[in-house]
């Protein structure tokens, strides 16, 4: 099919590559010329695996082309809305701008039959007051709405496989137009919900809001766990051995960020207000709140591990990236953790194998090296924040002979705490005796 993907950024980038590794025919659109222009010579903007390979397979055939002129989506018979929908500024509603931007840029160019398919994530509404609005300026075209689950770092393998499908539509031939589109997941077995507009939209806010409740359900029980003694992992383990319960999502930690969890629960709950449902999801600012607490935990664990104050102190923070395998720092909480640490005088200086350029933009007043050797060297605390592979399996006695003081921090309960202690260690978890 020739499909247009209006916005270019981590969901459109992949979703245009995967569409086109799919055999489709697609333009992405997007009004950032420099992104267009990397995109276009099969360089993703941002690290992502296994998508230079696919980016780059697509625009070397033709079957993928980028332009910053939505004059050149005319031609598709499907256009994708993966545009931005960031937590507007001083409220916690999602601002819809730049969607409402892209569905009038779309209008003149919608060809007979053409379907528009939402796919950022919107407060419940959106799609039928675009509907309405593609009736009047644009009859002889339709909307469906269809969210999108991908997680960073694993993108690519979340869209050609997903676990399910989900179609918002008002009549049958948009679900068929989409079937047409997601022929071999379907052909592989993947479900396939269809739906009403209000329940699609719902799908992804409730998704989200269920996974950020998980995470924040076991870090409250890891700051029970530091009250009594017990072991928060071993907790996860075992109640996640109930099949209703499930072990993932049951790490407990510095906690969730990310551009998807944290705005999304707030802008669910701000939506709730609107509807006169506050109560309803009152329990997700219990949710973002014990979240951000864990962050504070972190840096209140640094100030105990340095007796009290660490004013001029070298620390070493391990990630700033909001997950592995991303290069996001999009409300990371090692980002955050880091910034408080400066904040209160110590001497941070913060490693990350992907994320030291965004962190740089956003907060050039630390100290960053890409060398973890480096952060290491001469640090009189060691915080882990982000789980990248290398800082799981850091060896303790190597570690210990590059760092002033052996005091460690383990911010995602990562690190084999008793070998560490062997090696000499003052070990700190979140829930861990
Ligand atoms: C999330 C959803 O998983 C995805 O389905 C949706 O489409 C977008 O939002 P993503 O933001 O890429 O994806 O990250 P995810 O892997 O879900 O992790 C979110 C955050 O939760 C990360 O900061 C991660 O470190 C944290 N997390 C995750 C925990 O703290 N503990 C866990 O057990 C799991």
């Amino acid at each position: 099919m020739r499909i247009s993907v209006i916005g270019c950024g981590y969901l459109g980038a992949v979703h245009a590559s995967a569409m086109a590794e799919l055999g489709h025919e697609v333009v992405g659109i997007d009004v950032d010329a420099a992104k267009i222009a990397e995109l276009a010579a099969g360089r993703p903007p941002f690290f992502e695996p296994g998508l230079p390979e696919i980016l780059a397979s697509a625009t070397a055939t033709g079957r993928l082309r980028f332009s910053t002129d939505i004059a050149d989506a005319a031609g598709a018979e499907v256009h994708f809305v993966a545009v931005g929908t960031p937590q507007a500024a001083g409220t916690h509603a999602a601002d819809l701008t730049y969607v409402d931007a892209a569905v009038e840029s779309l209008l003149p160019h919608l060809a007979e039959g053409a379907l528009v398919v939402g796919k950022s994530t919107v407060p419940v509404g959106t799609a039928a007051r675009l509907a309405a609005r593609i009736a009047e300026a644009a009859p002889h075209a339709t909307l469906a709405w269809n969210p999108e689950f991908l997680r960073e770092g694993f993108a690519v393998k979340d869209t050609l496989e997903p676990d399910r499908l989900v179609y918002g539509v008002a009549d049958d031939h948009a679900a068929s137009v989409l079937d047409q589109i997601y022929r071999a997941a379907i052909e592989a077995g993947t479900p396939r919900v269809v739906t009403d507009y209000a329940t699609a939209e719902l799908v992804k806010v409730a998704a989200n809001a269920f996974l950020a409740t998980k995470i924040s359900f076991i870090n409250a029980m890891s700051e029970i766990a530091d009250a009594t003694g017990a072991d928060v992992t071993a907790l996860a383990d075992a109640i996640g051995h109930d099949a209703r319960i499930g072990r993932r999502f049951l790490n407990a930690g510095v906690g969730f960020g990310g551009g998807c969890l944290p705005k999304d629960i707030r802008a669910f709950t701000a939506r709730a207000e609107e509807l006169g449902r506050a109560d309803s999801l009152a329990f997700l600012r219990e949710v973002d709140e014990i979240n951000l607490r864990q962050r504070q935990r972190v840096v209140d664990l640094a100030v105990e591990a340095l007796d009290g104050s660490v004013h001029q102190k070298r620390i070493a923070v391990l990630g700033v990236t909001f997950k592995p395998e991303s290069d996001d720092v999009r409300d990371s909480p090692a980002l955050d953790v880091a910034v408080q640490l400066k904040g209160l005088g110590a001497e941070v200086i913060a490693t990350d194998p992907e994320g030291i350029e965004n962190a740089r933009l956003r907060h050039p007043q630390l100290d960053y090296t890409t060398s973890t050797r480096e952060a290491l060297r001469g640090a009189d605390l060691v915080v882990l924040v982000t789980e990248w592979r290398e800082y799981r399996g850091l060896d303790p006695v190597e570690t210990g002979q590059l760092v002033g003081a052996q005091h460690v921090i383990d911010g995602r309960n990562v690190l084999d705490a008793a070998a560490w202690r062997a090696a000499g260690w003052t070990y700190r978890g979140l829930g861990r005796p």
